[in-house]
């Protein structure tokens, strides 16, 4: 079975307004199969929302492969891969991005107006049964304005995961959460991902965060090194503390970063 996301010598480089060309991506290997958690840490501006949107078939890459389950989504057409993300890709924002006029339930039914015939029948049901996943049975009334951050970001969880998709990709998720909120709404997106047999790609400052994936990966520079998770929680353990983003990165970078962009993803 060919892995789920196979990405060789991936780059993005875009235009400036003055005509200048910024290599965002440099290079990228990463192998990602079915139900594994992989996540992403690095600096602002280092290139991981980009990454994730070409992982998650929103852009092409300006040169490189990217095979999605063995099929070379670089060379679909538009409304191919349109399709192909709308089927099998779920993604979880910092700032939720739910809409304010709709209920919960009324949100995460949305994907499956544009499912299969089965889901569209069925998406009701289906809602309420990732709401209740979810923890949040009971608000499926509730607009996000009547809800937590943690709330609306379980109503974004059961969202992004209602169409089953086979890659769930999280743009820092715990970002506008505190540490606690944070801690229990990725650990409920890790879990329910682990259950689903779905692949997770989480983008994240916070090595607590990047502790509960499988594999860790820095991306610096346009190139992504593979970084040792056990190094990275054990660093935790020993603190104990809360770290900001750039110290939670600095930890990450030295001594653990393989050379390597680690070809293959280590897998
Ligand atoms: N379409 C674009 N045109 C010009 N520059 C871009 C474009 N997209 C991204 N960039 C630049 O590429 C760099 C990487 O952007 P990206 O959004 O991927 O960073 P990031 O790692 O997600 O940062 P953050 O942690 O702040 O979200 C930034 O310097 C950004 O300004
Ligand atoms: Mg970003």
């Amino acid at each position: 079975m060919p892995p789920l996301l196979e990405l060789r010598g991936l780059t993005r480089s875009v235009r400036l307004p003055d005509r200048r060309s910024l290599d965002i991506l440099r290079g990228i290997d990463l192998v990602v199969r079915s139900g594994e958690h992989v996540s992403v840490v690095g600096r602002s501006g280092s290139g991981k929302t980009t990454l994730l949107n070409l992982l998650g078939l929103i852009d092409r890459p300006t040169s490189g492969s990217l095979l999605f389950d063995g099929l070379d989504v670089t060379r679909l057409s538009d409304r191919r891969r349109a399709h192909l993300r709308g089927a099998s890709v779920g993604f979880v924002f910092q700032q939720f991005n739910l809409l304010d006029g709709r209920t919960a339930l009324e949100n995460v039914m949305m994907p499956m107006l544009y499912g299969t015939a089965r889901q569209f029948w069925r998406r009701e049901r289906t809602a309420r049964e990732m709401l209740d996943r979810v923890g949040l049975a009971d608000r499926a009334r509730s607009t996000p304005n009547r809800l937590s951050g943690g709330e609306q970001q379980r109503v974004a969880v059961a969202r992004a995961l209602v169409r089953r998709p086979r890659l769930i990709l999280a743009d820092e998720p715990t970002g506008a959460l505190d540490v606690t909120t944070g801690e229990a709404v990725m650990a409920l997106l890790d879990q329910i991902a682990r259950d689903s047999g779905a692949a997770l790609v989480t983008i994240t400052h916070d090595l607590q965060v990047a502790a509960l994936s499988d594999r860790s990966y820095l991306l610096d520079e346009g190139t992504l090194h593979a970084v040792d998770t056990d190094s990275a929680r054990s660093a935790l353990a020993g603190t104990g503390g809360i770290r900001t983003g750039r110290e939670a990165v600095r930890t990450a970078s030295p001594s653990t970063g393989s050379p390597a962009s680690a070809p293959g993803g280590g897998a």
